[in-house]
C-alpha cells in the first residue's frame, strides 16, 4: 500500500526527478574536471617561458567549472531535496486522511505517542531516504567512478590501485561499526519513546499526581528514564566516535602512499608534477562520499524501517465501509433493531444479546442499565462505529449497511459519554468550525442546552478559547457545550450518552423540557443512570448484561416492581437523604 503510494508520487513527479538526476550527474562530472585542469595549469607554469594565454585559458576553465558546479548543484538540490519535502507533505496528508477513517478499535490498541511518532519521525525518515540520501548516493557514485577513471586512465593506474588499497578496509570498518551503531540507536529510540510516553502521561494526569502527592516519586521515576536515555546515547557516541578518526587515519595512509610512490614517479619522470597534484586532489574529492557511506546506509535503513511501519498503518483496513443503496436519502428518524447480538472485534464475549426494539419517528427512547451493561454499545452501533450484520438495524425501514456513512451520521446528533472539546473558541466548538451556522444559531443552541448564561458571563463570551490555550469549563458546562454541538445540527435523531450526568437535576429538567419544545417530531435516545432523565420517555428499556430485561413506560415499569423499580427506590431515597 505505501509502496504504491510512493510509486504514485514518483510517477506524478517523474519529470522533476529526471531533470534533477541529470543535473546531479552534470554537477558530479563537472567537479571531476577540476583536478585535471588544475594539474594542467601547474604543468604549464613549470615550463620556464610559459605562455600567458594558455594559463589564462586554464584559469577561465577553472572559473567555468566553479560556476557550472554551482549552478548544477543548486538545480539538483532544489529539485531532488525539494521533492523530498513534497513527499513528506504528501505522505503525511495521506496518513492523516487514513487516520480519520480508521475505526476507534485501532486507536484503542495504540499509544498516542506512537501515532505521533509515525506522523513526524517516520515520515521524516522516509523523506531523508528519498531526498538527501538518494542524492548523496548518486552524487557519490558518479564522483567516485569519474575520479577513479581519470586517476587511472589519465594519470597512472598502478598508483591509483596502490592509493585506493585502504579504501576497502575503510568500507569494511564503516559497515561493521555502522551495524553496531544502528543497534545502539534502536535502544536510544526506545528510551526516547518511554520518555515521551512518560511526559505525556504526566501532563495529562497532573491533577491525579498532585492529588496523590506523587510528584517526588514521578520525578524520581523520570530521572531514571532520563538517565537511561543519556546512557544509551553515550553508548552510541562511544562507538560512533571511533568511526571518523579511523577513517581519517586510513585516508592518511592513502596520502602517504601517494607521496612516497607518486613523488618517486615525479622524480623519475613517469608522471608530471601537475598529474601528481591532480591525483592528490582526486583523492580528496573521493574522500567525502566514502566517509558519508555509513551515514547514507543508516538513513536508508531507518527509512526502510519507517516505511515498513507506515505500511502496517496504511494496510490496516478501513473496515467500516460506505453503503451505496441509499446514497441520497436523508435519515428521518424511525429506528428498528431486530434481534441484534454483538461482540466487539477480537473479543468473544457478547456484549449485546437479542436486542429488539422499535422507535417511531418523533419518539423518545430511554436506556437505563448498570455500568457495562451495553448502553454505549447500542449508540456506537447506531452510528455504525463498528460493523453490524445486515438487516439487524433498520433506519427508516432501510438496512443501516445501505447508507453511506456520511448520510447516516449526518442524521444523528451524538453527544458521547466522554465528550471532547477542542482547544478553540466556544463558538467554534459548538458549530464544529462550520461557517454555515450563524452566531444566532450558536446562541440558540446554547440556550436550549442551558449554557447560554454561563457563557455570557465570561468576559470574551462565545469567543472564549477553551482548553490548553484558554479557560477550563466545569464538567457539567463541558457536557452542555457538547449538547449544544449536537443541537445546532438539528439532527433527525439525537443521542445523549449519559450527557447530563454532571448537570444538576433542576438544569437537567430544564434542558429536557427545551428539547421537547424545539424537537417536535424528532427522535431521541437518552442513555442515563438517572431515572429522572428518562422518566418521560415514550419507551424505556432496562439493560442487564447486554439483554433487555425490562421495557415499558415509567409508570408501567414502576408497577412491575423489578430492577427499574429497585433503582427508582434507591435514587429517590438518596434524594430524600440530601
Ligand atoms: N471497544 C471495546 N472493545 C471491547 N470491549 C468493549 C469495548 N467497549 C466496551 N466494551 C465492553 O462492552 C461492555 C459494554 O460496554 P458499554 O460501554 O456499552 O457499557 P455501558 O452500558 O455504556 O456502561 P457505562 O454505564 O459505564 O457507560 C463492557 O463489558 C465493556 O467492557
Ligand atoms: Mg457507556
Amino acid at each position: 500500500m505505501s509502496k504504491k503510494l510512493i510509486l504514485d508520487f514518483f510517477k506524478e513527479h517523474k519529470l522533476s526527478y529526471i531533470i534533477g538526476i541529470i543535473f546531479m550527474f552534470l554537477s558530479s562530472l563537472i567537479q571531476t574536471f577540476f583536478p585535471k585542469v588544475l594539474g594542467n595549469t601547474i604543468d604549464i607554469l613549470r615550463v620556464d617561458n610559459f605562455s600567458t594565454g594558455a594559463v589564462m585559458i586554464n584559469i577561465l576553465l577553472l572559473f567555468l567549472i566553479a560556476v557550472g558546479t554551482f549552478l548544477s548543484t543548486y538545480a539538483w538540490r532544489n529539485l531532488v531535496i525539494g521533492n523530498g519535502r513534497k513527499i513528506e507533505n504528501y505522505i503525511r496528508e495521506k496518513l492523516f486522511n487514513h487516520f480519520q477513517k480508521l475505526a476507534p478499535e485501532f486507536y484503542a490498541k495504540r499509544k498516542t505517542g506512537d501515532l505521533i511518532a509515525y506522523a513526524i519521525n517516520d515520515i521524516s525518515a522516509v523523506r531523508m531516504t528519498f531526498g538527501p540520501a538518494a542524492a548523496m548516493s548518486i552524487n557519490g557514485l558518479v564522483v567516485c567512478i569519474a575520479s577513479i577513471y581519470s586517476m587511472s586512465k589519465a594519470i597512472n593506474w598502478k598508483l591509483t590501485l596502490l592509493t585506493l588499497l585502504p579504501i576497502p578496509v575503510i568500507m569494511l570498518i564503516i559497515l561493521r561499526v555502522g551495524k553496531v551503531v544502528q543497534r545502539k540507536f534502536k535502544r536510544v529510540q526506545e528510551s526516547f519513546a518511554s520518555i515521551s510516553d512518560r511526559v505525556q502521561e504526566n501532563i495529562y494526569g497532573i491533577r491525579v499526581i498532585k492529588a496523590y502527592a506523587q510528584e517526588d516519586a514521578e520525578v524520581r521515576n523520570f530521572e531514571k528514564l532520563n538517565e537511561q536515555m543519556m546512557n544509551s546515547n553515550l553508548e552510541m557516541v562511544k562507538t560512533s566516535s571511533i568511526l571518523s578518526p579511523v577513517i581519517e587515519f586510513c585516508f592518511s595512509i592513502s596520502f602517504v602512499l601517494n607521496l612516497i610512490v607518486g613523488g618517486k614517479m615525479v622524480v623519475d619522470g613517469s608522471i608530471s608534477l601537475g598529474d601528481f597534484i591532480a591525483f592528490n586532489t582526486y583523492l580528496t574529492l573521493i574522500m567525502a562520499p566514502i566517509i558519508s557511506i555509513g551515514r547514507v546506509i543508516t538513513i536508508f535503513q531507518r527509512g526502510m524501517a519507517s516505511l515498513k511501519r507506515l505500511s502496517e498503518i496504511f494496510d490496516t483496513q478501513v473496515d467500516i465501509k460506505d453503503g451505496q443503496a441509499m446514497a441520497e436519502k436523508a435519515v428521518e428518524g424511525e429506528i428498528e433493531i431486530k434481534n441484534l447480538s454483538f461482540a466487539y472485534p477480537e473479543t468473544a464475549e457478547k456484549v449485546l444479546e437479542n436486542i429488539s426494539l422499535k422507535i417511531s419517528k418523533g419518539q423518545t427512547l430511554g436506556i437505563l442499565g448498570k455500568t457495562g451493561s451495553g448502553k454505549s454499545t447500542i449508540a456506537n452501533l447506531l452510528l455504525k462505529l463498528y460493523n453490524v450484520e445486515d438487516n439487524k438495524i433498520l433506519i427508516d425501514g432501510v438496512d443501516i449497511n445501505d447508507y453511506s456513512l456520511e448520510t447516516l451520521r449526518k442524521g444523528f446528533g451524538y453527544v458521547p459519554q466522554d465528550n471532547f472539546l477542542f482547544s478553540a473558541s466556544i463558538k467554534d466548538n459548538i458549530k464544529f468550525f462550520k461557517a454555515v451556522y450563524s452566531d444566532e444559531e450558536v446562541e440558540n443552541a446554547a440556550r436550549v442546552s442551558c449554557i447560554y448564561d454561563s457563557i455570557a458571563d465570561l468576559t470574551e463570551g462565545f469567543d472564549t478559547i477553551l482548553g490548553e490555550r484558554g479557560v477550563n469549563l466545569s464538567g457539567g458546562q463541558k457536557q452542555r457545550v457538547s449538547i449544544a454541538r449536537a443541537i445546532i445540527k438539528n439532527p433527525a435523531v439525537l443521542i445523549l450518552d449519559d450527557s447530563l450526568s454532571a448537570v444538576d437535576t433542576i438544569t437537567q429538567t430544564k434542558i429536557l423540557k427545551n428539547f421537547k419544545n424545539i424537537r417536535k417530531n424528532r427522535t431521541a435516545i437518552i442513555i442515563s443512570h438517572r431515572i429522572s432523565a428518562i422518566e418521560d420517555a415514550d419507551e424505556i428499556i432496562v439493560l442487564d448484561h447486554g439483554r433487555i430485561c425490562e421495557r415499558g413506560t415509567h409508570s408501567r415499569l414502576l408497577k412491575r416492581g423489578g430492577l427499574y423499580y429497585d433503582i427508582y427506590r434507591e435514587q429517590s431515597e438518596a434524594l430524600q437523604d440530601t
